[in-house]
Protein backbone atom coordinates (compact mmCIF):
# COMPACT_ATOMS: atom_id res chain seq x y z
CA UNK A 1 0.00 0.00 0.00
CA UNK A 2 1.04 3.88 -0.40
CA UNK A 3 1.23 6.30 1.90
CA UNK A 4 2.60 9.23 3.01
CA UNK A 5 4.35 10.66 6.02
CA UNK A 6 3.79 14.30 6.87
CA UNK A 7 7.18 15.99 8.27
CA UNK A 8 6.66 18.18 11.49
CA UNK A 9 9.37 19.52 12.10
CA UNK A 10 13.24 18.54 11.03
CA UNK A 11 13.99 15.17 10.80
CA UNK A 12 10.48 14.43 12.90
CA UNK A 13 7.82 13.16 10.55
CA UNK A 14 4.14 11.76 11.61
CA UNK A 15 3.96 8.28 10.68
CA UNK A 16 0.42 7.30 12.06
CA UNK A 17 -2.70 5.42 10.70
CA UNK A 18 -6.26 6.65 10.00
CA UNK A 19 -9.44 4.94 11.27
CA UNK A 20 -11.86 6.54 8.73
CA UNK A 21 -14.04 3.60 9.89
CA UNK A 22 -14.06 3.55 14.01
CA UNK A 23 -17.41 4.36 15.46
CA UNK A 24 -16.73 2.98 18.79
CA UNK A 25 -13.63 2.63 20.71
CA UNK A 26 -14.46 0.34 23.83
CA UNK A 27 -18.05 2.27 23.99
CA UNK A 28 -16.71 5.83 23.05
CA UNK A 29 -18.98 7.08 20.01
CA UNK A 30 -16.09 8.14 17.76
CA UNK A 31 -16.30 10.19 14.36
CA UNK A 32 -13.50 8.12 13.79
CA UNK A 33 -9.74 7.98 14.90
CA UNK A 34 -6.02 8.40 14.09
CA UNK A 35 -3.53 6.56 15.74
CA UNK A 36 -0.33 8.73 15.92
CA UNK A 37 3.32 7.54 15.76
CA UNK A 38 6.30 9.62 15.24
CA UNK A 39 9.44 9.01 13.28
CA UNK A 40 12.59 11.50 14.32
CA UNK A 41 15.71 11.30 12.69
CA UNK A 42 18.62 12.29 14.40
CA UNK A 43 22.24 12.30 13.40
CA UNK A 44 23.77 9.22 14.02
CA UNK A 45 20.03 7.46 15.21
CA UNK A 46 16.45 7.15 14.47
CA UNK A 47 13.61 6.71 16.57
CA UNK A 48 9.76 5.68 16.51
CA UNK A 49 7.87 6.75 18.90
CA UNK A 50 5.03 4.35 19.43
CA UNK A 51 2.94 2.48 17.51
CA UNK A 52 -0.20 1.46 16.26
CA UNK A 53 -3.75 -0.67 16.82
CA UNK A 54 -4.30 -4.16 15.48
CA UNK A 55 -4.44 -4.23 11.72
CA UNK A 56 -3.09 -0.89 10.77
CA UNK A 57 0.61 -1.96 10.73
CA UNK A 58 0.91 -1.76 6.91
CA UNK A 59 -0.50 1.85 6.86
CA UNK A 60 2.53 2.91 9.25
CA UNK A 61 5.18 0.49 7.76
CA UNK A 62 4.57 2.30 4.75
CA UNK A 63 4.74 5.85 6.14
CA UNK A 64 7.95 4.50 7.66
CA UNK A 65 9.48 3.82 4.26
CA UNK A 66 8.33 7.36 2.53
CA UNK A 67 10.08 9.32 5.64
CA UNK A 68 13.31 7.34 5.17
CA UNK A 69 12.62 7.90 1.04
CA UNK A 70 12.84 12.10 1.80
CA UNK A 71 15.65 11.43 4.07
CA UNK A 72 17.32 9.86 1.27
CA UNK A 73 18.28 7.46 4.21
CA UNK A 74 18.00 2.94 4.47
CA UNK A 75 15.32 2.09 6.56
CA UNK A 76 17.00 1.31 10.00
CA UNK A 77 15.42 2.45 13.15
CA UNK A 78 17.70 1.89 16.40
CA UNK A 79 15.21 3.06 19.19
CA UNK A 80 11.49 2.20 19.60
CA UNK A 81 9.66 4.34 22.31
CA UNK A 82 6.60 3.05 23.98
CA UNK A 83 4.87 5.66 25.98
CA UNK A 84 1.98 3.77 26.77
CA UNK A 85 0.70 -0.02 26.14
CA UNK A 86 -3.05 0.17 25.53
CA UNK A 87 -3.68 -1.78 22.68
CA UNK A 88 -4.81 0.84 20.50
CA UNK A 89 -1.15 1.97 20.54
CA UNK A 90 0.71 -1.71 21.09
CA UNK A 91 -1.31 -3.54 18.95
CA UNK A 92 1.26 -3.90 16.06
CA UNK A 93 4.40 -4.29 17.88
CA UNK A 94 5.05 -8.13 17.30
CA UNK A 95 4.90 -7.30 13.57
CA UNK A 96 7.04 -4.15 14.25
CA UNK A 97 9.84 -6.09 15.60
CA UNK A 98 9.56 -8.95 13.77
CA UNK A 99 10.75 -6.58 11.04
CA UNK A 100 13.31 -4.62 13.10
CA UNK A 101 14.48 -7.21 15.55
CA UNK A 102 17.28 -5.08 15.97
CA UNK A 103 15.69 -1.85 17.66
CA UNK A 104 16.26 -0.76 21.32
CA UNK A 105 13.11 -0.52 23.02
CA UNK A 106 12.35 2.23 25.63
CA UNK A 107 9.67 2.14 28.45
CA UNK A 108 8.72 1.93 31.77
CA UNK A 109 8.81 -0.64 34.03
CA UNK A 110 5.21 -0.78 34.08
CA UNK A 111 4.81 -0.91 30.34
CA UNK A 112 7.59 -3.94 30.10
CA UNK A 113 5.56 -6.28 32.35
CA UNK A 114 2.15 -4.88 30.92
CA UNK A 115 3.20 -5.34 26.73
CA UNK A 116 4.12 -8.96 27.56
CA UNK A 117 0.87 -9.74 29.19
CA UNK A 118 -0.88 -8.88 26.50
CA UNK A 119 1.51 -10.05 23.73
CA UNK A 120 2.93 -13.60 25.29
CA UNK A 121 4.91 -13.85 22.23
CA UNK A 122 7.07 -11.09 23.25
CA UNK A 123 8.03 -12.78 26.72
CA UNK A 124 11.71 -12.62 26.01
CA UNK A 125 11.45 -9.14 24.55
CA UNK A 126 14.50 -6.81 26.41
CA UNK A 127 13.11 -3.66 27.20
CA UNK A 128 15.12 -0.41 28.53
CA UNK A 129 13.39 0.75 31.52
CA UNK A 130 12.85 4.60 31.71
CA UNK A 131 12.76 6.90 34.87
CA UNK A 132 11.75 10.46 34.79
CA UNK A 133 15.25 12.89 33.93
CA UNK A 134 16.43 9.68 31.77
CA UNK A 135 17.71 10.90 27.82
CA UNK A 136 18.16 9.75 24.75
CA UNK A 137 20.50 11.08 22.46
CA UNK A 138 19.98 10.48 18.95
CA UNK A 139 22.91 12.49 17.95
CA UNK A 140 22.24 16.33 17.58
CA UNK A 141 18.49 15.37 19.16
CA UNK A 142 17.61 14.39 22.15
CA UNK A 143 14.90 13.22 24.02
CA UNK A 144 14.27 13.35 27.77
CA UNK A 145 11.66 10.93 29.43
CA UNK A 146 9.31 11.82 31.94
CA UNK A 147 7.16 9.10 33.66
CA UNK A 148 3.54 10.11 33.70
CA UNK A 149 1.89 6.71 36.02
CA UNK A 150 -1.97 6.87 35.78
CA UNK A 151 -1.72 9.48 33.01
CA UNK A 152 -3.62 7.48 32.20
CA UNK A 153 -2.48 4.02 33.03
CA UNK A 154 0.59 3.09 36.18
CA UNK A 155 3.13 2.34 32.28
CA UNK A 156 2.00 6.34 30.97
CA UNK A 157 5.21 8.31 30.32
CA UNK A 158 5.90 11.86 27.63
CA UNK A 159 8.37 11.90 25.64
CA UNK A 160 10.25 15.24 25.12
CA UNK A 161 12.25 16.39 22.19
CA UNK A 162 14.22 18.88 23.76
CA UNK A 163 15.73 20.65 20.73
CA UNK A 164 12.45 21.22 18.60
CA UNK A 165 9.84 21.56 22.24
CA UNK A 166 7.50 18.71 21.06
CA UNK A 167 6.11 16.91 23.63
CA UNK A 168 4.84 13.37 22.81
CA UNK A 169 2.42 13.21 25.35
CA UNK A 170 0.19 10.01 24.22
CA UNK A 171 -3.49 10.03 25.26
CA UNK A 172 -3.13 13.06 27.31
CA UNK A 173 -4.11 16.10 24.86
CA UNK A 174 -5.33 13.85 22.34
CA UNK A 175 -8.94 13.62 20.53
CA UNK A 176 -10.80 10.86 18.89
CA UNK A 177 -11.06 12.56 15.53
CA UNK A 178 -9.89 11.81 11.94
CA UNK A 179 -9.25 14.10 9.85
CA UNK A 180 -7.12 14.30 6.36
CA UNK A 181 -4.41 16.84 8.05
CA UNK A 182 -2.56 17.10 11.03
CA UNK A 183 -2.67 20.05 12.79
CA UNK A 184 -4.81 22.50 15.68
CA UNK A 185 -5.32 25.26 12.89
CA UNK A 186 -6.46 22.71 10.10
CA UNK A 187 -9.72 21.94 11.63
CA UNK A 188 -12.60 24.23 12.98
CA UNK A 189 -11.38 25.68 16.82
CA UNK A 190 -14.97 24.84 17.85
CA UNK A 191 -14.85 21.23 16.38
CA UNK A 192 -11.69 20.34 18.21
CA UNK A 193 -12.19 21.55 21.45
CA UNK A 194 -15.52 19.93 21.72
CA UNK A 195 -13.59 16.51 20.95
CA UNK A 196 -10.64 17.26 23.28
CA UNK A 197 -13.26 18.32 26.02
CA UNK A 198 -14.87 14.85 24.77
CA UNK A 199 -11.76 12.79 25.30
CA UNK A 200 -10.69 14.50 28.71
CA UNK A 201 -14.06 13.89 30.39
CA UNK A 202 -14.05 10.29 29.30
CA UNK A 203 -11.14 9.14 29.36
CA UNK A 204 -8.53 11.88 31.57
CA UNK A 205 -10.69 13.53 34.03
CA UNK A 206 -10.22 11.15 36.61
CA UNK A 207 -6.17 12.23 36.50
CA UNK A 208 -7.02 15.52 35.62
CA UNK A 209 -4.99 17.62 38.36
CA UNK A 210 -1.95 14.71 37.46
CA UNK A 211 -1.61 16.60 33.87
CA UNK A 212 -1.57 19.34 35.87
CA UNK A 213 0.67 18.91 38.30
CA UNK A 214 2.46 17.08 35.79
CA UNK A 215 2.61 20.13 33.15
CA UNK A 216 3.89 21.92 36.77
CA UNK A 217 6.74 19.79 37.41
CA UNK A 218 7.89 19.67 33.92
CA UNK A 219 7.74 23.35 33.44
CA UNK A 220 9.46 24.11 36.78
CA UNK A 221 12.19 21.50 35.69
CA UNK A 222 12.50 23.98 33.05
CA UNK A 223 11.64 21.19 30.28
CA UNK A 224 8.66 22.93 28.78
CA UNK A 225 10.43 26.49 28.34
CA UNK A 226 10.72 26.07 24.30
CA UNK A 227 7.57 24.37 24.36
CA UNK A 228 6.50 24.78 20.53
CA UNK A 229 3.91 21.53 20.09
CA UNK A 230 2.13 18.74 21.44
CA UNK A 231 2.20 15.84 19.91
CA UNK A 232 -0.84 13.08 21.06
CA UNK A 233 -1.43 9.99 19.59
CA UNK A 234 -4.61 10.76 18.89
CA UNK A 235 -6.03 13.48 16.67
CA UNK A 236 -4.72 16.79 15.78
CA UNK A 237 -1.17 17.89 17.17
CA UNK A 238 -1.37 21.35 19.03
CA UNK A 239 0.85 24.09 17.80
CA UNK A 240 -0.63 26.44 19.90
CA UNK A 241 -0.12 24.08 22.91
CA UNK A 242 -1.21 26.97 25.58
CA UNK A 243 -4.86 26.55 24.05
CA UNK A 244 -5.04 22.66 25.44
CA UNK A 245 -2.65 23.27 28.34
CA UNK A 246 -5.53 26.11 29.19
CA UNK A 247 -8.64 23.96 28.66
CA UNK A 248 -7.08 20.89 30.75
CA UNK A 249 -6.74 23.64 33.56
CA UNK A 250 -10.53 24.86 32.94
CA UNK A 251 -11.96 21.72 33.25
CA UNK A 252 -9.53 20.30 36.31
CA UNK A 253 -10.66 22.96 38.48
CA UNK A 254 -13.92 22.15 37.82
CA UNK A 255 -14.70 25.79 36.36
CA UNK A 256 -18.28 25.35 33.93
CA UNK A 257 -20.66 27.19 32.41
CA UNK A 258 -23.71 28.58 32.54
CA UNK A 259 -25.31 25.50 31.50
CA UNK A 260 -27.50 22.44 32.32
CA UNK A 261 -27.66 19.26 30.85
CA UNK A 262 -30.92 17.06 30.86
CA UNK A 263 -31.18 13.84 30.29
CA UNK A 264 -34.33 11.55 30.26
CA UNK A 265 -35.69 8.39 28.78
CA UNK A 266 -39.51 7.77 28.13
CA UNK A 267 -42.06 4.60 27.86
CA UNK A 268 -45.32 6.85 26.55
CA UNK A 269 -43.90 10.07 26.33
CA UNK A 270 -45.02 11.89 30.09
CA UNK A 271 -41.33 11.97 30.80
CA UNK A 272 -40.56 13.41 27.65
CA UNK A 273 -43.29 16.47 28.13
CA UNK A 274 -41.75 16.85 31.82
CA UNK A 275 -38.04 17.19 30.07
CA UNK A 276 -39.33 19.93 27.25
CA UNK A 277 -41.07 21.83 30.31
CA UNK A 278 -37.92 21.88 32.33
CA UNK A 279 -35.87 23.11 29.36
CA UNK A 280 -38.29 25.64 28.98
CA UNK A 281 -37.94 26.88 31.90
CA UNK A 282 -33.94 26.69 31.94
CA UNK A 283 -33.99 28.68 28.13
CA UNK A 284 -36.58 31.48 30.13
CA UNK A 285 -33.61 32.35 32.26
CA UNK A 286 -31.34 32.69 29.28
CA UNK A 287 -29.00 29.71 30.59
CA UNK A 288 -27.88 27.20 28.03
CA UNK A 289 -29.84 23.85 28.21
CA UNK A 290 -28.25 20.61 26.64
CA UNK A 291 -30.89 17.81 25.77
CA UNK A 292 -30.03 14.37 25.39
CA UNK A 293 -32.86 11.15 25.07
CA UNK A 294 -30.91 8.51 26.00
CA UNK A 295 -31.98 5.57 23.86
CA UNK A 296 -30.18 7.95 20.91
CA UNK A 297 -27.69 9.50 22.41
CA UNK A 298 -23.98 7.71 23.68
CA UNK A 299 -22.47 8.03 27.13
CA UNK A 300 -19.45 9.76 25.83
CA UNK A 301 -21.55 12.52 24.51
CA UNK A 302 -23.42 12.90 27.77
CA UNK A 303 -20.65 12.67 29.59
CA UNK A 304 -19.13 15.31 27.65
CA UNK A 305 -21.62 17.87 28.13
CA UNK A 306 -21.96 17.04 32.14
CA UNK A 307 -18.58 18.15 32.17
CA UNK A 308 -18.72 21.98 31.84
CA UNK A 309 -22.64 21.99 32.80
CA UNK A 310 -22.90 23.38 36.66
CA UNK A 311 -25.62 21.35 37.15
CA UNK A 312 -27.70 18.45 35.62
CA UNK A 313 -31.73 17.12 35.30
CA UNK A 314 -32.08 13.02 35.19
CA UNK A 315 -35.58 11.78 34.53
CA UNK A 316 -36.71 8.28 33.70
CA UNK A 317 -40.20 6.85 34.00
CA UNK A 318 -41.20 4.06 36.55
CA UNK A 319 -40.79 0.70 36.24
CA UNK A 320 -41.83 -1.81 38.56
CA UNK A 321 -41.03 0.11 41.43
CA UNK A 322 -37.68 1.15 39.93
CA UNK A 323 -36.28 3.10 37.17
CA UNK A 324 -36.54 2.05 33.61
CA UNK A 325 -33.91 -0.06 33.07
CA UNK A 326 -32.29 2.14 30.03
CA UNK A 327 -30.79 4.19 32.62
CA UNK A 328 -28.80 1.87 33.78
CA UNK A 329 -25.52 1.80 31.81
CA UNK A 330 -25.60 5.57 32.45
CA UNK A 331 -25.76 5.66 36.09
CA UNK A 332 -23.08 2.44 36.11
CA UNK A 333 -20.92 4.63 33.89
CA UNK A 334 -21.63 7.87 36.12
CA UNK A 335 -20.53 5.94 39.27
CA UNK A 336 -16.90 5.50 37.47
CA UNK A 337 -16.51 8.34 35.77
CA UNK A 338 -18.14 11.66 36.88
CA UNK A 339 -16.70 15.16 37.49
CA UNK A 340 -18.09 14.59 40.76
CA UNK A 341 -15.66 11.67 41.92
CA UNK A 342 -12.74 13.91 40.80
CA UNK A 343 -14.08 16.69 43.99
CA UNK A 344 -16.03 18.80 41.69
CA UNK A 345 -19.39 19.11 43.32
CA UNK A 346 -22.60 19.35 40.72
CA UNK A 347 -26.09 20.30 41.21
CA UNK A 348 -28.60 17.33 40.70
CA UNK A 349 -32.29 17.69 40.54
CA UNK A 350 -34.67 14.19 39.52
CA UNK A 351 -38.05 13.58 37.81
CA UNK A 352 -39.81 10.45 36.90
CA UNK A 353 -43.66 9.61 35.89
CA UNK A 354 -46.01 6.67 37.72
CA UNK A 355 -48.53 4.85 37.68
CA UNK A 356 -49.14 4.20 41.20
CA UNK A 357 -46.77 2.98 43.94
CA UNK A 358 -43.42 5.20 42.08
CA UNK A 359 -40.02 3.90 43.50
CA UNK A 360 -37.91 5.84 40.95
CA UNK A 361 -37.02 9.14 42.39
CA UNK A 362 -35.47 7.39 45.32
CA UNK A 363 -33.13 5.25 43.35
CA UNK A 364 -31.90 8.08 40.93
CA UNK A 365 -31.35 10.21 43.99
CA UNK A 366 -29.62 7.49 45.97
CA UNK A 367 -27.35 6.19 42.71
CA UNK A 368 -26.20 10.29 42.03
CA UNK A 369 -25.75 11.12 45.43
CA UNK A 370 -23.07 8.07 45.62
CA UNK A 371 -21.56 9.69 42.42
CA UNK A 372 -20.77 12.57 43.88
CA UNK A 373 -24.01 14.69 42.73
CA UNK A 374 -25.44 16.94 44.89
CA UNK A 375 -28.94 16.41 44.55
CA UNK A 376 -31.83 18.79 45.54
CA UNK A 377 -33.97 16.01 47.12
CA UNK A 378 -36.97 18.30 47.67
CA UNK A 379 -37.08 20.06 44.17
CA UNK A 380 -37.62 16.51 42.85
CA UNK A 381 -40.96 16.39 40.29
CA UNK A 382 -43.18 13.39 40.32
CA UNK A 383 -46.35 12.79 38.47
CA UNK A 384 -49.05 9.86 37.69
CA UNK A 385 -49.22 8.45 34.20
CA UNK A 386 -49.70 11.62 32.07
CA UNK A 387 -48.50 14.77 33.26
CA UNK A 388 -51.40 17.72 34.04
CA UNK A 389 -50.55 21.38 33.56
CA UNK A 390 -49.89 21.59 36.90
CA UNK A 391 -47.12 18.86 36.92
CA UNK A 392 -45.77 20.55 33.65
CA UNK A 393 -45.74 24.08 35.98
CA UNK A 394 -43.61 22.36 37.94
CA UNK A 395 -41.04 21.24 35.70
CA UNK A 396 -41.01 24.34 33.80
CA UNK A 397 -40.05 25.78 37.60
CA UNK A 398 -37.96 23.15 38.01
CA UNK A 399 -35.84 24.28 34.99
CA UNK A 400 -36.36 28.15 35.98
CA UNK A 401 -34.95 27.62 39.57
CA UNK A 402 -31.62 25.51 38.95
CA UNK A 403 -31.40 27.90 36.08
CA UNK A 404 -31.39 31.31 38.54
CA UNK A 405 -29.03 29.04 40.92
CA UNK A 406 -26.88 28.21 38.42
CA UNK A 407 -26.37 32.39 37.28
CA UNK A 408 -25.71 33.20 41.19
FE1 LIG B 1 -5.03 5.63 23.25
FE2 LIG B 1 -5.06 4.54 26.57
O1 LIG B 1 -4.94 4.40 24.71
Amino acid sequence: MKADSVKIADGVYWVGALDWDARDFHGFAVPGMTYNAYLVFGDEKVALIDNVYDGFYPEMWARIEDAFAKEQKEIKIDAFVINHIENDHIGSIPEFLEQCPDVECYCTQAASMGIKRQHHCLADQEFNVITTGDTLDLGGKTFTFINAPMLHWPDSNFTLYNEEGILFSNDAFGQHICESKRYDVDVDPAYLALHAKKFYANLVQLSASMVLNKVAEMTEAGYLDNLTMIAPCHGQIWTQPGTIVELYAKWAKGEADEKITVIYETMHHSTQKMAHQIVEGIMSEGVEAKMHFIRYDPESDILADILDSKAIVLGVPTMMNNPYPKIGNLLAYLSCVSPANTGVRKTAAVFSSKGWAGGAIPKLTESLTAAGFDVLEDEAVEEIYVPDENDLDKCYELGKKLAQMVKE
